[in-house]
C-alpha cells in the first residue's frame, strides 16, 4: 500500500518541516525525490540524509526561472517527473489592520503565483511520464483548515490558502477534460509542529495581548477535539497516500487531517 516504487517526485519548500518529513516517506517508498528551496545549507542537509534517492535543487517558487531550472534538474537526475508537491508556503500572522500591501504580496506570491507557477512549469513532465504509466501523474497542493474555514488568526493566509483548495479542484477538472491523466488533490492540516506551526502560536499570543506562546499553545490545542497537535508524519502520510496509486480514483479532492478540527 501507498507505494510509489519507480517514482519521481519535485516538492517545493522540502529543506525541513512538512515537506522534509515527506521526501523521507517517499523515498521510503520507493520514490526519487528532488527537494526545493530557498534554505540552500539546510536543503542540502536534508537531500543528503536521504543519501542518492534525493537531489537538492534552488528553488524561489515565485520564481519562473528558478521552477524551470529545477524541473530541468529533476529530470536530468532522476528522468523525468511523475509527483509535483506544491508545499512551499508562509504564514503572515497579522489582521487586516496589522497587515501592509507589501506583506499581502509577498504572501500572495509564495503562497498563490508559486503554486500556479509550480503547475504550469511541471506539466510538460508530468504530462509527459503520465502517459506511460498506469494510473497517470498526481500534484498534491498544501492548502489548509484556513482554506475551508475561516482564520481568526490570519485572514490573508486563509485567502491564499482558499484559493488554492479551489484552483485544486480548478485544475483537476481542466486535466482531466483535456485527458492529460494527471490527479490534483489538496490536504488540509490543521496546526501542526512546525516552524510555521510555532509562528501561528506566536500570532495567537499577540492577538491575546499576553505575549504567551505557552497559553497560546494549549489554546491551539484545545481546538483539536482528539487531543494533541499535528506531526510532520501525520500530514506526510496523508501526501503520499494522495501520490500513490492507491488514490487513483481521487481528483479534485481535499484531504483533512486535522484531528477534528473543522468537524466542530
Ligand atoms: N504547520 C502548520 O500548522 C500548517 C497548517 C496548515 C497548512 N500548512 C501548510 O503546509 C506547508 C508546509 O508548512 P510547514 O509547516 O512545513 O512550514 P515551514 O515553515 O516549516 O516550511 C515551509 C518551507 O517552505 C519554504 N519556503 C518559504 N518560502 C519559499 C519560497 N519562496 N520558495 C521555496 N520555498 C519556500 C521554507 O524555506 C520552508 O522550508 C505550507 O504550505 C503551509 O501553509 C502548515
Amino acid at each position: 500500500m501507498n507505494r510509489l516504487d519507480g517514482k519521481v517526485a519535485l516538492i517545493s519548500g522540502a529543506a525541513r518541516g512538512i515537506g522534509a518529513e515527506t521526501a523521507k516517506l517517499m523515498v521510503e517508498a520507493g520514490a526519487r525525490v528532488a527537494i526545493g528551496d530557498v534554505l540552500d545549507e539546510r536543503g542540502r542537509d536534508t537531500a543528503r540524509a536521504l543519501g542518492d534517492g534525493a537531489l537538492y535543487h534552488h528553488l524561489d517558487v515565485t520564481r519562473e526561472e528558478d521552477w524551470s531550472d529545477a524541473v530541468t534538474a529533476t529530470a536530468a537526475g532522476f528522468g523525468g517527473i511523475d509527483i509535483l508537491v506544491n508545499n512551499a508556503g508562509m504564514f503572515l500572522g497579522k489582521g487586516i489592520e496589522e497587515a501592509s500591501v507589501d506583506e499581502w504580496h509577498r504572501l500572495a506570491a509564495i503562497n498563490l503565483t508559486g503554486v500556479f507557477l509550480g503547475t504550469k512549469l511541471t506539466l510538460p513532465a508530468l504530462r509527459e511520464r503520465a502517459r506511460n504509466s498506469e494510473y497517470g501523474s498526481a500534484i498534491v497542493n498544501l492548502a489548509s483548515v484556513a482554506g475551508l474555514v475561516g482564520s481568526q488568526l490570519d485572514p490573508l493566509y486563509s485567502m491564499t490558502k482558499g484559493g488554492v483548495t479551489l484552483f485544486t479542484k480548478s485544475t483537476a477538472l481542466e486535466f482531466a477534460r483535456k485527458g492529460y491523466r494527471i490527479r490534483v488533490n489538496s490536504i488540509h492540516p490543521g496546526v501542526i509542529q512546525t516552524d510555521m506551526g510555532e509562528q501561528t502560536f506566536t500570532a495567537r499570543a499577540r492577538n491575546l495581548g499576553s505575549n504567551d506562546v505557552d497559553d497560546a499553545r494549549r489554546i491551539a490545542l484545545t481546538t483539536h477535539p482528539i487531543g494533541r497537535l499535528g506531526v510532520t508524519n501525520d500530514i506526510a502520510k496523508g501526501i503520499v497516500f494522495l501520490a500513490s496509486d492507491d488514490a487513483a480514483f481521487m481528483t479534485g479532492a481535499g484531504l483533512v487531517i486535522d484531528g477534528g478540527l473543522t468537524a466542530q
